[in-house]
């Protein structure tokens, strides 16, 4: 308690109070969230040769030069998902790591094409993947959500493909995204795809403004008819598009530790993610591939007040903007949005719900 009171950042911003911040998370994409451990757990299981003599070496490797360097590691580690439990195993690990950090609601991207292009059926994906989010609903109290992303290094074509396959399983998906390497691969290449699963009623995210330039992200917005923008940190960049940002408050997921290690700044005392809020633009703060970047959410709100100075209005402000901007109806973002209330007017936040504990309505997946 002491450390609250006295500690560097002020009064209630320790570690254990981050956690402890009612929160949904935006933005993961679920095969990064394999910790090597798992990995090597799972090449036993299922007799893959992995790249790696051991964990440690696995981690050191994890020092990336730029985005591609990351992808090839991301594509390869990957490749111990075989059978729809090893995903179910991934995504239940996940969760129970995100409900010991407070997040209440997460809405998870997966990449299809990485696994039915290496020979693993969607429906093997899709349904370990399913399974875990109704347990983790069930058991933690944690809703979700699961997003669809077309891989942007493959054609239009082959994500159309991709989601002709996803239909018989529209009950499961919210919304369809847009990830993978974004320098030479715009949005728009993706507009018929986005506008035929509109049709098909599903809601659109996209990456977009992370290493690729503004203009990519009013594509997003405009051919994509995006209602999330996925990193967006480069929106700096064009004081028009931040006028716009802001009058039409675009959720922009932002991932600080992910856009460090991947270059995008050179340190976190450089990203503009402080400078954003005070733009009035709607961050939300998330871990995009907490097992290749060094940390899950609440490592990355740590990093925000290390790197930044975050204090408690700006913490408030994020959590309070991931319910925004999440996809859950009204009710339950008013629900959320109390929870959070709650927990910040309370100077020691310790009458709000604990992390992971079944809230007392129904979980809503
Ligand atoms: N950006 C784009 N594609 C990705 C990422 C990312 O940060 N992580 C996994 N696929
Ligand atoms: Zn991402």
């Amino acid at each position: 308690m002491g450390d609250r009171e006295t500690g560097p950042y002020g009064p209630a911003v320790d570690e254990t109070f981050l956690r402890g911040i009612p929160k949904a998370e935006l933005h993961v994409h679920i095969e990064g969230t394999l910790e090597p451990e798992m990995m090597f757990g799972l090449a036993r299981r299922n007799g893959v040769a992995l790249a790696y003599a051991s964990v440690e070496e696995a981690r050191e490797a994890y020092d990336f030069a730029d985005f591609q360097s990351f992808l090839d590691l991301y594509y390869e580690g990957m490749k111990v998902l075989l059978h729809e439990r090893d995903f179910q195993d991934l995504t239940l690990a996940y969760l129970q790591k995100a409900a010991g950090q407070g997040v209440r609601h997460a809405e998870i991207f997966f990449d299809p094409q990485a696994h039915t292009d290496r020979g693993v059926p969607f429906e093997t994906a899709i349904t370990g993947i399913r399974k875990a989010l109704v347990e983790g609903g069930r058991r933690m109290g944690l809703s979700s959500r699961l997003i669809l992303c077309f891989l942007r290094h493959l054609s239009a074509d082959e994500a159309m493909r991709t989601l002709q396959e996803a239909l018989p399983y529209k009950g499961w998906i919210s919304a369809v995204g847009l990830d993978s390497s974004e320098v030479g691969h715009p949005p728009k290449e993706f507009k018929e795809v986005f506008a035929e699963a509109a049709r098909h009623g599903f809601l659109s995210v996209a990456h977009a403004g992370e290493e690729g330039p503004p203009e990519y992200i009013r594509q997003a917005l405009d051919d994509l008819g995006a209602a999330r923008i996925d990193h967006g940190v480069r929106c700096m960049e064009d004081s028009t598009l931040v006028e716009r940002l802001r009058e039409e408050q675009v959720p922009l997921t932002v991932c600080p530790l992910s856009n460090v290690r991947l270059r995008c700044f050179p340190s976190m005392q450089e990203h503009p993610a402080k400078r954003m809020l005070d733009e009035g633009l709607c961050v939300t703060v998330n871990c995009d591939d907490p097992a290749y970047f060094g940390g899950y959410v609440a490592e990355n709100y740590a990093a925000l007040r290390e790197g930044l100075g975050f204090d408690r209005d700006n913490f408030r402000a994020v959590a309070e903007n991931s319910f925004r901007a999440s996809f859950l109806d009204e009710t339950e973002k008013e629900r959320r949005l109390h929870e959070v209330a709650s927990y910040f007017e309370d100077q020691r936040g310790e009458t709000a719900q604990p992390p992971g504990t079944a809230s007392s309505r129904p979980p809503q997946i």
